[in-house]
């Protein structure tokens, strides 16, 4: 396998949240917990797992749109937390991210064609007479038509949006794009046609992603490696195929019974149910063993008592001391 184009060791992010009575010390959220992964180049890698669970803080964390307490990140060889502010600004042209929701991501009052265009004027990319071309050609590879361009952010449907967030994304050539839920707002058949356009571009331009998502049937159908995360720790890191065939962690199964496939929820009206029940501990007041023993099917004793650790099986890592 090749080097790894994103590699994140130790990664923690603490949010400072103020005392949680008079006399009681400033209380800390620790948010992402010592997380370790590798993003292969022109490979996606989804973070996958439960609203709160540390998704968008991990990958924001990764890429220096939120501060990190802890660990190291190397892109491509460079250790970006070494980088000063400046530096890292010239590196953002090669780490770009698409948001899930489009909206709110579009300035409202520019006209799409200048939003595609603003990251090569701020990041000074290529020849400013060549960018009005560039800006037209992107619009093609997104499926848009260049008339569009003179249009708002609100005379598109959301999956068009996307497709505007998509292309401004790209105006820089990066090697890394961070798609956080980019499908989840979307209805489930432009959720299809936006996720074949993510993977038709990066067979095209060798892209790799880093790809958030909380629904697992988006997951399967563009992810080849998968880290589950609970409360802020992956608990189970391996390739799409294992995961999915052989879930080793219970809170993957859990998760895995829970979500059907995409194909079946177009072709069946399916209905979104309830994931994991029972309620996860406080992320302020962490049990001291296994953080989904409160909800585990299969808990112990030992459970309760000791925390299991992230380990190597042979195929893929698991962090549970009963793996199925
Ligand atoms: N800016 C912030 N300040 C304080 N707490 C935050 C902040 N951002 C996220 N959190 C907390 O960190 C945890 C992880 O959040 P997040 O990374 O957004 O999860 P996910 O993307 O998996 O839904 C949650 O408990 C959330 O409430
Ligand atoms: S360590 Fe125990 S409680 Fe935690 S996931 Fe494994 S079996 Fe369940
Ligand atoms: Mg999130």
């Amino acid at each position: 396998m090749s080097d790894p184009l994103l590699s994140v060791r130790g990664l923690t992010v603490d949010f400072q949240m103020g005392r949680g009575g008079l006399f009681s010390p400033p209380q800390v959220l620790r948010a992402v917990r010592g997380v370790d992964f590798d993003l292969t180049p022109g490979r996606t890698l989804g973070l996958v797992g439960e609203s709160g669970s540390g998704k968008t803080t991990t990958a924001m964390a990764a890429i220096r749109l939120t501060e990190s307490s802890g660990g190291q990140v190397h892109f491509d060889g460079t250790d970006l937390m070494t980088l000063s502010q400046t530096q890292m600004r010239r590196y953002r042209k090669h780490l770009q991210v698409i948001f899930q929701d489009p909206y709110s991501s579009l300035n409202p009052r520019e006209r799409v064609g200048a939003i595609v265009r603003e990251p090569l004027d701020l990041m000074d990319v290529g020849d400013p007479a060549a960018r009005a071309d560039r800006v037209r050609d992107l619009f093609a590879l997104v499926g848009l038509r260049p008339d569009q361009m003179a249009l708002f952010p609100h005379q598109f449907s959301g999956g068009q949006r996307q497709r505007i967030s998509i292309a401004r994304a790209l105006a820089t050539n990066p090697q890394l794009i961070v798609c956080d839920e980019p499908v989840s707002a979307l209805d489930v058949a432009i959720q299809a046609q936006i996720l074949n356009l993510l993977r038709r571009l990066q067979g095209e331009f060798g892209l790799s992603y880093l790809f958030i998502s909380h629904d697992l049937g988006v997951v399967q159908f563009i992810c080849d490696d998968i880290a589950v995360m609970y409360l802020g720790e992956i608990v189970e890191y391996t390739d799409r195929p294992t995961l999915f065939s052989k879930p080793r962690h219970p809170y993957t199964a859990v998760l895995l019974e829970a979500a059907p496939s995409l194909a079946r929820r177009k072709s069946r009206g399916y209905k979104r149910q309830g994931i994991v029940t029972g309620d996860p501990p406080s992320p302020l007041n962490l049990p001291p063993g296994c953080a989904f023993a409160s909800r585990c099917p299969q808990a112990q004793e030992r459970c309760r008592a000791e925390k299991p650790l992230l380990q190597d099986t042979g195929a893929g890592k698991v962090a549970c001391h009963f793996p199925l």
